[in-house]
Formats: C-alpha cells, sequence, structure tokens
C-alpha cells in the first residue's frame, strides 16, 4: 500500500509533465511494439485503446522512478511487461487477492551447518512456472506448488496436482476473487481432502463448482502444516526450507506489476500482504542475498516466472506469514 501511495505522488507530480510524458519511450518499446508482443487486439481509436494506452504511459513514468533505485549491485530492474496496459487498480483487483493473514512468530533456533546456498529445483521437486491468468487465484498455486514439492521430496515422481480443486472447493477461501495459504492448509488438513491431479482436474482461471471424486481415487492428503512468521529471523526461515521443502508464502506484490529481473531490494514493504508465492531457494554466496521465489504469472513475466527478494530485512513482507507442509 504504501508503494501504492508513493506511485500516486509520482503519476500525480507526472501529470505536470505535460506533453513530455506523452512521448515516454524510456524502455525503448513503444505502445505499437507492446500492442503487438503482448497481442493485444483493442481497436485503435477505441476507448479501451485509449485507456490502455494512458495506463500504458503511467506505467512508463513508473518505471523511471523504479529504476532511479537501480544503481547498487544486482539491484531489481523495472520496465514494459505483460501488465503494462492496465492501471495500478486493475492490477490489483485481478492479481494481487491473497488475504493478509498474521502468524505467530517462530520460536525455535536456527540449524547449524546450512548450505550458502540451496534450490529445491536442482532436486527436480519444483513443477514448471505456471500462469494463473485472470483469475485471484495465487493463493491456490502457492499452496499446491508446497504440496506437490513435498509430495515429490517423498520420492514420488513430480506431478503436477489440481490447483482447480483446490479453486473451487476450499470453502474457506473464494475461488478466483481471493483467499490464502494458511485457510487453504487448515481446510486440507481438517477435511483430509485428497488432492487429485491436475489432469483429473484441470486448471479453468474460473470459478467452478466442487467436483467430488470416489474414496478409492488417487490423491494427496495433507497431514499437517506450520504456519509463521520470520520476520528478524530470516535464517532460521532458509532452515525451515532446506528442512521441511518449498514453502508457501505471501508478500507484497504491488510494485511486481513492472519487475523484470534482479534482487528486489527496495519499493516493497512488509505487513500489506497482498500476493502468495513459492519459496523454492536461496543463494547467501554473492554481495547481496536473496530468495529464489516462483510466481504464477508466466514464464514472461519476471526472470522466466521468478522473482529474487533480499534477504534480511523482510523485504516485500516476504517473511510474514510463511508456511511448511507435512505430508
Ligand atoms: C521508442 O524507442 C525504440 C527503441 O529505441 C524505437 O525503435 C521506437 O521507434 C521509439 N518509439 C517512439 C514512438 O518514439
Ligand atoms: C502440526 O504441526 C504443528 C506445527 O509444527 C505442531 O505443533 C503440531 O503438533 C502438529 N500436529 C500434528 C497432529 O502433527
Amino acid at each position: 500500500m504504501a508503494v501504492l501511495q508513493v506511485l500516486s505522488v509520482i503519476l500525480v507530480t507526472a501529470a505536470c509533465f505535460g506533453e513530455s510524458v506523452a512521448n515516454l519511450n524510456v524502455s525503448g518499446i513503444d505502445f505499437d511494439s507492446f500492442r503487438k508482443k503482448f497481442h493485444r487486439l483493442y481497436e485503435v481509436n477505441s476507448e479501451e485503446f485509449s485507456r490502455r494506452q494512458i495506463n500504458f504511459q503511467n506505467a512508463a513514468v513508473r518505471h523511471l522512478y523504479l529504476n532511479s533505485f537501480s544503481g547498487q549491485t544486482q539491484s531489481a530492474t523495472y520496465g514494459i511487461n505483460q501488465f503494462s496496459d492496465l492501471s495500478q487498480m486493475e492490477f490489483k483487483d485481478v492479481y494481487l487477492r491473497a488475504e493478509s493473514s498474521s502468524a505467530p512468530g517462530f520460536v525455535g533456533s536456527t540449524r547449524a551447518g546450512l548450505p550458502a546456498k540451496f534450490d529445491w529445483r536442482d532436486k527436480g521437486v519444483v513443477a514448471p512456472v505456471q500462469n494463473q491468468l485472470a483469475c485471484g487465484s495465487c493463493w491456490a498455486f502457492s499452496t499446491v506448488g508446497a504440496i506437490q514439492a513435498v509430495h515429490a521430496m517423498g520420492g514420488s515422481q513430480l506431478e503436477q496436482l489440481s490447483v482447480q480443486q483446490v479453486v473451487d472447493c476450499s470453502y474457506k477461501n473464494e475461488g478466483c476473487s481471493g483467499g490464502s495459504p494458511s485457510h487453504a492448509l487448515a481446510w486440507l488438513k481438517q477435511t483430509r481432502v485428497k488432492l487429485v491431479s491436475h489432469s483429473d482436474y484441470p486448471y479453468k482461471a474460473k470459478t467452478g463448482m466442487c467436483h467430488f471424486f470416489s474414496p478409492s481415487h488417487e490423491g494427496v492428503t495433507v497431514r499437517n502444516f506450520s504456519l509463521h512468521s520470520f520476520s528478524g529471523q530470516e535464517e532460521a526461515m532458509m532452515g525451515q526450507l532446506v528442512q521441511f521443502g518449498p514453502l508457501a508464502a505471501i508478500v507484497d506484490a504491488v510494485s511486481w506489476q513492472d519487475y523484470l529481473g534482479g534482487i528486489i531490494q527496495h519499493h516493497c514493504s512488509s505487513q500489506w500482504s497482498n500476493h502468495a508465492v513459492l519459496v523454492v531457494g536461496y543463494d547467501t554466496t554473492g554481495e547481496i542475498p536473496y530468495w529464489i521465489v516462483q510466481n504464477s504469472w508466466g514464464t514472461t513475466w519476471g526472470d522466466q516466472g521468478y522473482v529474487y527478494v533480499k534477504i534480511g530485512t523482510n523485504i516485500c513482507g516476504i517473511a510474514d506469514s510463511v508456511a511448511a507442509v507435512f505430508l
């Protein structure tokens, strides 16, 4: 939210630039090229065209601001991507639908002898990046991502499990209108619902009726989960990741609308979480230690669908509410 406010101030300021804003071409990609690249079909001279063009110009102004912090090593960069013709409100309405949830602070010690870097993708337990499309189901992707990884860690073949089943059936959540990994996990634990495979219950990017399967149908049940805040204790969070597998986390992703790659070190508040993701690894070998985070906005977003977030100061609130899954 804080970022949104700052950005709004910038946008208002930008309105004073008048003519020059309309001609902004900072990212070297103009509106025509953008429309081609992302297959936008709105008609020239339509009301939608003008609206989208204004959003696009506003995005370019935001990028100037966001990139003005990018002097440091491995800083994140921001620019034109698939979300550049959405207003910040539209983006938030569709893509930032995770409910904020508070979690008790982690109490415990950090495991000694943690590796300097660790990535569950190297163990073959992380499924490819998915695309939630225009459905606020990030919370379901994050939850199912963690479950299918832990399932594969147990020696089973890596299999994509059904996100749609969680979207349709998890009654504590609101399908495409939003939800949280903690509610989804509580539901799975309480009901012992078997999570079936993606191919048995494919993703539709729409909330639908819950489909029930016979008790003999194959599926994965969640025995238990933990939910903690690791704010100020991100090393302990690294320990949990290594010990238990990829973690479902919620973050403030307002500035992610414009993210292209690099390590996020600014423009990302804690305490205003609105998006759910899957933390699959970390790397502390370079100057800036960072989390490796799988998002669910397809592979054209960010760094082939991934985003890197600096470790240590709870950037984006990544340590605020973190779930580990036990099968
Ligand atoms: C924007 O920049 C790109 C690359 O520098 C250039 O090819 C394009 O013609 C420019 N567009 C406009 C409208 O100035
Ligand atoms: C579930 O996990 C929590 C947190 O780790 C733990 O305190 C609790 O004892 C576990 N419950 C069961 C039934 O395993």
